[in-house]
């Protein structure tokens, strides 16, 4: 029968006695193989950190001769302390009687910068004893993490129970952060922190880092810990002797002597192993993982240590968990070989067994072996560019202490900032509140650098100089705060502009040296600009305006009907009464000759105005309007609506019964005409996206820019209008203000807005919000995706949400996908439009997100799309697609509105 092994002792145990005191080297040919293991490796490399030594004072081990050095030039935070007197012993190593503490911030970090830098494999290494440092006499649990991604839970036993964390890892950023993380569970600390290069890629797994979980010296003489120097790469092997039924084999000479094999093992670990003490048994390790869902990487050391004779044979093979894990291993006299797990394994229980081979007549041997905990990874750090914009700002405005580690990431990030959080993206700085932050000197470019800023608050600080122009460069920019300063100069023009047109909630007061006057006396000297400014742009204007009116007239000569229109109407556009007559109406319409649109609310024609502008007339249905004059009030407020992705509104006709609207023309027609055109060449990806976005953000502005919010009430492809650079505008909106709401019976007898795309709880209960249209935005949104119809006639008049459901549950998105895109899109950028538009269709309106929610899920939508077309169709970028393809499967399952990030 064989030996089991039970190895699921807490391995600790003997560590803080043992960790320091390693096996002093004897005999001649160890000092040898020392000098040689010198040479292949430069100690440079090493980071080793006493935390809480106080400044300037390093010092070098003894035993290992690594020195350490203090952490002044590591971290900013956190306050040294000595451990208890009662804790201190000859014994303990010296890095154990002072710990850094953390009692302020959430999050502290050490930045380790080594001079390797990203994208090859380190081992960081940290160690944690409490030795009731802080009188309190009870032991803290904290997060530690590494870069922005969890790592580990830090907590202890006791007072002297040594913690270490060990990780092999692969920074993507040249910084490499370590922190501790509050979890209100006490206050973190730390007594020492390691950082080794591995010079060779030897531990790199497909995916994640390595949390060490063991690393055993199979069979010891000395049952001491082996480490530095030993082992070049500073690894700690912990001794394992089981001598019951196991025998251990050694030899004195060198494994690996005159090669410098890839794992670059120690020969100290690799000249002893154990083997069955009876011949026939097999070699059993077990381990009890006790956790399903960890992820192991195993790696299995070997190396010959008996010289063979001619008829000896050692040939064995291994089972994890009783299936094959390698055929055939056959140990070579004094050189390693390692076997490791190419994939990562799972099991409550890792069982190994080495089987000696039929043909073998010498059992199995183990030298030494290596248990990895997968760590997967998965938070991106923020957004490269936002972190070095940050970065100048808080060393421009000397902001260091309240700063550290990743701005973003993890979720705790830096308190005076918020962040963009979305799945497999970079986080991205979307609000930055430094109000009362002492901030002094002018405001810097590098506010500029931050692209996704929507709120930025500067109050009540002594900042000075000009109120730069650039804040309006910001394309999110929604509210700035600089009241409090003492800025001075002119309030450049175009910022006063979105002010006033408040697409800017802009704040200035408590400014007393802010000119606030157009054009600013105070300041003579700027007028001159201001002049040249103005005249410039009026001749730009006459330039753009000449331009387009040449560019209308061109498109209207190709319409022969509408060339008929032009006659008795030349005054129409140029007076200020945009209200029409029937007569005009059939003028400009050419008596309604051609049709563009059908819809809930009525029928639209083209038409040409006498100046060659070409309009869309939309004929309203009304049979019991709430009366003539109500309809003009709507119609002249709706009038003021302006947004460059909305259709804009020329005029209205109300006379005698009727009704209609006139709407800006645009070149390419309407979305539901230009997807089903065979004709046309297919809208690519990125251009739906675009298109999403553009009616998305005309939605938006009806819902939140207007006040009252305009409730479209009849989104649909057919009202999503497209320029001749397929820029798109929501057309037909505020159509709904002019039918009834609630409880009329009009509602009960009409459908009002069109089927496929009516919101299923407005049609039940006819109380309309702006939750319906986020309905048929959605729906919209889905046949951008599909290219099919809201109604797919072919499939039994089937909905299109129907439709991709069962496909969605199967996680199969390729499915749905319009075949015309030929493939042609980042699947992470489609799931997510597919996430965005199932988000928009649940039957219970309050489950769906609003408009401005879906407008920034859009917006990173076209990010992706926009940064999988830099690296065309890279190997790396195909694996990236199938894991975030697998990784949305999960998400769609549990079907809720989006949740709050
Ligand atoms: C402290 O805890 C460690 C780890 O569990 C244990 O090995 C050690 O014996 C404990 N020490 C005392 C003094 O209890
Ligand atoms: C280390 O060596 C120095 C000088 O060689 C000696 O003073 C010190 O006591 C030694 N420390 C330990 C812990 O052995
Ligand atoms: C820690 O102990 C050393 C002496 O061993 C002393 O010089 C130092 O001031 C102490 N530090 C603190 C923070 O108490
Ligand atoms: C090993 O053998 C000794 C005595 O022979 C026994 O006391 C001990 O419990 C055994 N250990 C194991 C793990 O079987
Ligand atoms: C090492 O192995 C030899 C036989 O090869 C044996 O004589 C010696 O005692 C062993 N050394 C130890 C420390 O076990
Ligand atoms: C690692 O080292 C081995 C042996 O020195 C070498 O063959 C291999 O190419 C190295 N791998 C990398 C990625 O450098
Ligand atoms: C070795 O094991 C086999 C079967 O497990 C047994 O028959 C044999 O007697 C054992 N030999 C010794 C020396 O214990
Ligand atoms: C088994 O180990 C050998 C090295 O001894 C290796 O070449 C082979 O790929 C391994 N086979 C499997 C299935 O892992």
């Amino acid at each position: 029968m064989a030996c089991k092994y039970r190895c699921n002792w807490p391995w600790s145990f003997i560590f803080w006695l043992l960790v320091f005191s390693v096996f002093s080297i004897t005999g001649k040919s160890t000092v040898l193989a020392t000098q040689i293991r010198r040479k292949l490796h430069d100690e440079g490399s090493f980071i080793s950190i006493d935390c809480g030594l106080s400044e300037e004072s390093g010092y070098t081990d003894n035993k290992t001769q690594i020195h350490y050095t203090s952490d002044a030039e590591f971290i900013d935070t956190g306050t040294n302390k000595n451990i208890s007197d009662k804790f201190i012993s000859e014994t303990l190593h010296r890095t154990f009687t002072k710990v850094r503490s953390f009692p302020e911030g959430k999050r502290n970090c050490y930045t380790l910068r080594p001079p390797e830098g990203k994208d090859t494999i380190y081992l960081i290494r940290a160690y944690f004893m409490y030795g009731n440092y802080d009188n309190l006499d009870r032991q803290p649990q904290f997060d530690l993490y590494v870069g922005v991604n969890s790592w580990d839970t830090v907590k202890f036993e006791n007072a002297t129970h040594v913690v270490m964390k060990e990780i092999l890892h692969v920074p993507s950023m040249d910084d490499v952060y370590v922190c501790l993380l509050n979890t209100d569970m006490g206050t973190p600390f730390i007594s020492a922190l390691e950082l080794r290069h591995f010079h060779n890629s030897s531990y790199r797994t497909q995916s994640g880092s390595l949390a060490l979980y063991k690393r055993l010296d199979i069979g010891s003489t000395t049952n001491e810990i082996v480490r530095y120097n030993e082992d070049s790469y500073d690894r700690i092997w912990f001794p394992y002797n089981l001598p019951n039924c196991s025998v251990l084999m050694n030899t004195s000479f060198i494994v690996d002597s005159l090669k410098n094999t890839e794992y670059r093992l120690p020969s100290m670990v690799m000249r002893t192993a154990l083997t069955p003490k009876n011949g026939t048994d097999s070699l059993e390790l077990e381990f009890d993982t006790g956790d399903p869902t960890l992820e192991f990487y195993v790696y299995m050391h070997f190396a010959e240590v008996e010289k063979l004779k001619e008829n000896e044979h050692r040939e064995f093979n291994i089972k994890l968990n009783g299936n094959l894990w390698n055929e055939s291993v056959v140990p070579q006299y004094l050189h390693s070989t390692t076997i490791y797990s190419k994939n990562s394994i799972r099991g409550t229980k890792l069982t190994f067994t080495l089987h000696k081979r039929s043909n073998s007549s010498l059992p199995p041997i183990l030298n030494a072996m290596e248990i990895y905990i997968v760590k997967d990874f998965l938070h991106q750090p923020t957004d490269q560019e936002d972190v070095n914009a940050i970065t100048d700002i808080k060393s421009s405005y000397r902001l260091g202490k309240l700063w550290q580690g990743d701005p973003c990431a993890p979720i705790h990030s830096w308190n005076e900032l918020s962040c963009s959080y979305n799945g497999y993206d970079a986080p991205k700085i979307i609000s930055l509140n430094l109000s009362s932050s002492g901030l002094t000197g002018k405001i810097i470019l590098s506010f500029s650098k931050l692209k996704s800023m929507q709120y930025l608050d500067l109050s009540n600080n002594s900042l000075t100089g000009p109120l730069p122009e650039f804040f309006s460069q910001l394309p999110n920019l929604r509210t700035i705060n600089l009241s409090g300063n003492r800025l001075s100069g002119a309030v450049p023009s175009i910022l006063k502009e979105k002010k006033m047109n408040g697409s800017l909630s802009l704040s200035w007061d408590g400014n007393p040296d802010l000119c606030l006057q157009d054009p600013c006396k105070k300041e003579e000297r700027n007028l001159l600009p201001v002049i040249a400014a103005i005249i410039s742009s009026i001749f730009l204007l006459i330039i753009v305006s000449v331009v387009l009116i040449v560019i209308w007239r061109r498109r209207c000569k190709r319409m022969p009907a509408a060339q008929q229109a032009v006659g008795s109407f030349e005054v129409i556009l140029k007076s200020n009464n945009k209200q029409f007559t029937y007569p005009q109406l059939v003028n400009i319409t050419n008596n309604f000759q051609k049709l563009i649109g059908k819809g809930g609310f009525g029928t639209v024609y083209h038409g040409c105005f006498s100046d060659g502008t070409q309009v869309a007339v939309k004929m309203l249905s009304l049979k019991s309007p709430q009366g003539s004059k109500q309809f003009q009030t709507e119609a002249q407020l709706l009038m003021r609506v302006h947004h460059r992705n909305l259709a804009a509104f020329l005029g209205y006709c109300n006379e005698g019964g009727c009704y209609a609207i006139i709407y800006e023309y645009m070149a390419c027609g309407n979305l539901k005409d230009y997807l089903s055109d065979s004709r046309k060449d297919p809208l690519s990806w990125k251009q739906r996206i675009q298109i999403a976005i553009d009616a998305a953000q005309g939605l938006e502005y009806l819902h939140k820019g207007c006040k009252p919010p305009i409730i479209h009430r009849d989104i649909k492809t057919a009202n999503i209008l497209l320029n001749e650079k397929l820029q798109a505008k929501v057309a037909d909106f505020g159509v709904s203000k002019f039918f009834p709401t609630e409880n009329d019976s009009h509602i009960s007898t009409a459908v009002v807005g069109t089927l496929g795309y009516l919101d299923p709880e407005y049609y039940i209960s006819s109380r309309l919000n702006e939750k319906s249209d986020i309905y048929s935005f959605g729906i919209v949104l889905l046949e951008l995706i599909t290219g099919q119809p809201a109604i797919i006639r072919s499939h039994q008049n089937t909905h299109v949400v129907q439709w991709v459901s069962p496909f969605l549950a199967g996680g199969d998105i390729r499915h749905i996908v319009d075949p015309k895109l030929q493939g042609g899109f980042d699947i992470g950028s489609m799931w997510k439009a597919v996430e965005v538009a199932i988000a928009c269709v649940p039957q219970v309106s309050v489950q769906r997100p609003d408009m401005s929610y879906v407008v920034t899920e859009l917006k990173e939508c076209l990010e992706m799309e926009a940064a999988c077309e830099e690296i065309p169709g890279t190997d790396d970028n195909m694996l990236k697609s199938n894991s975030l393809l697998e990784m949305n499967i999960l998400n769609l399952g549990t079907e809720s509105g989006p949740e709050a990030r």
